[in-house]
């Protein structure tokens, strides 16, 4: 199936998801526009890492420092925007990819805004003392680009996914959580009204995936790379793996 006709059926989809984390972090630098770039009409979801500049600028980046993934130093919220974008995002990855920058968010909605279903994580370093807050900016360039459809809002910070349904009762939420058996996840699912459960895959189990699609959720699993893994996932009734190679996960899965 074409990623435009996923597209057309959105989150309702019943279709097993191989979503794209931060681009496909394997093939891509992660978190750039070349990866979302590839991932269009290829994978019907992907998934990025969003935090803040010094001057309040809404940027795609993993680590809350930049020597990773750039050829900058320190952390990402002491650099301004301007700075920030003089930068290599891919240069690390592939001599190939130098001139890849960090993107704004607002840049990866230009590029990809209602041609893909869109996961943001937002990173719980995001400084409470900027007003107005995260949570309010990225609902507004949502709103700005009409794109609320196709956006997934995720945190491991559950109090900043409380924030955002306190601002907008119907924007998808998805709860991420790291060592959190799903009986004690429900009932902050059930009160943030979040579409989807996002755990780690390795602390999944049958019981676990019937209680939460009893109770209404989707469930999408982090990070999946191995085929045996994505198999399991599938077999278990999960709704859809992060990967950092969803596209050889999804021809070794369909073609068993
Ligand atoms: O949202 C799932 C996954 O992306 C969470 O882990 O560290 O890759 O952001 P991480
Ligand atoms: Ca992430």
């Amino acid at each position: 199936m074409k990623n435009k006709e996923l597209i057309l059926t959105g989150f309702e989809t019943n279709e097993f998801m191989f979503i794209a984390h931060r681009g496909m972090k394997s093939e891509y630098p992660e978190n750039t526009l070349a990866a979302f770039k590839a991932a269009l009409h290829m994978v019907p979801m992907l998934e990025l890492d969003v935090t803040f500049t010094s001057d309040h600028e809404i940027v795609v980046i993993h680590d809350d420092t930049l020597d990773r993934t750039t050829n900058g130093h320190g952390p990402v919220n002491l650099i301004s925007a301007v700075e920030i974008k003089k930068l290599s995002a891919g240069q690390w990855f592939h001599p190939a990819y130098a001139l890849e920058t960090v993107p704004t968010l607002r840049e990866v909605f230009e590029l990809t805004g209602g041609q893909i279903l869109i996961n943001i994580e937002i990173k719980s370093i995001v400084s409470k003392s900027f007003k107005p807050a995260m949570e309010e900016r990225i609902l507004q360039l949502i709103k700005d680009m009409n794109i609320e459809d196709t956006v997934l809002i995720s945190s491991f910070n559950w109090k900043m996914l409380e924030n955002i349904r306190n601002l907008n009762s119907s924007i998808r939420l998805g709860l991420i959580s790291n060592h959190v058996a799903a009986h004690n996840a429900l009932p902050f699912c059930q009160d943030l009204q979040v579409f989807s459960w996002n755990p780690c895959h390795e602390e999944l189990s049958q019981d676990q995936v019937d209680l939460m699609h009893t109770e209404g959720m989707r469930i999408y699993a982090y990070t999946v790379n191995s085929p045996k893994d994505a198999s399991k996932m599938l077999l278990m009734g999960v709704d859809g793996i992060f990967s950092d190679q969803p596209l050889y996960l999804k021809n070794v899965l369909t073609n068993v």
